[in-house]
């Protein structure tokens, strides 16, 4: 698909980041089924940058297909559209460079505050998403943007969220079993 589009073989109102977007949700969904046929039922601990990598840019595309299918004359959301979309791509970039940090083992002590900062902004994220999509569900602003689409983009953000709040777990879990071996 992203081929056709690309080469304009095929003429849709899709971006071809949108295709792409799917593409990568889809292989994600593919290794993530693989995971849980192995009986592994919550993200790997080891995978907490990566996943905040994946989800994050997700996060930024979503941002920017609502700025872009909302209509022009939505001037103030057009406008906070963008600012989520700078906020995400910052986050994201800072991500990128925590990943490619090494030893990555010393990047640690850093992991609670990369989880709460992106935790802030992700709850703020789904919080405009969900107010769009009831919007978009009840006809009062002018978008191309598809209900199902709207609700998509919800509904990943609290997912996202639920991720965060499993390493969170984890980590505390962590410390407290390192307090109680150190005591
Ligand atoms: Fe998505």
């Amino acid at each position: 698909m992203l081929g056709l589009t690309l080469r304009c073989e095929i003429r849709t109102n899709n971006f071809p980041l949108l295709v792409d977007h799917i593409s990568r949700e889809a292989a994600y969904f593919a290794i993530r089924l693989k995971e849980l046929n192995e009986g592994k039922l919550s993200p790997a601990q080891d995978a907490i940058i990566k996943e905040n990598v994946f989800f994050l840019r997700i996060m930024a595309d979503h941002s920017k297909f609502i700025g872009h299918l909302l209509d022009p004359s939505e001037r103030k959301l057009v406008e906070q559209a963008r600012e989520f979309s700078h906020d995400f791509d910052q986050l994201l970039f800072q991500a990128i460079d925590l990943d490619s940090m090494r030893p990555q083992s010393e990047t640690k002590p850093l992991l609670s505050q990369f989880l709460d900062q992106n935790k802030v902004s992700v709850v703020s994220l789904r919080d405009f998403k969900k107010t769009a999509r009831e919007l978009i569900e009840a006809c009062r602003i002018k978008s191309n943007i598809h209900p199902l689409l709207a609700d998509h983009t919800f509904r990943e953000a609290e997912r996202f969220l639920e991720i965060i709040d499993l390493f969170e777990a984890n980590l505390n879990r962590k410390q407290s079993d390192n307090k109680t071996l150190e005591s």
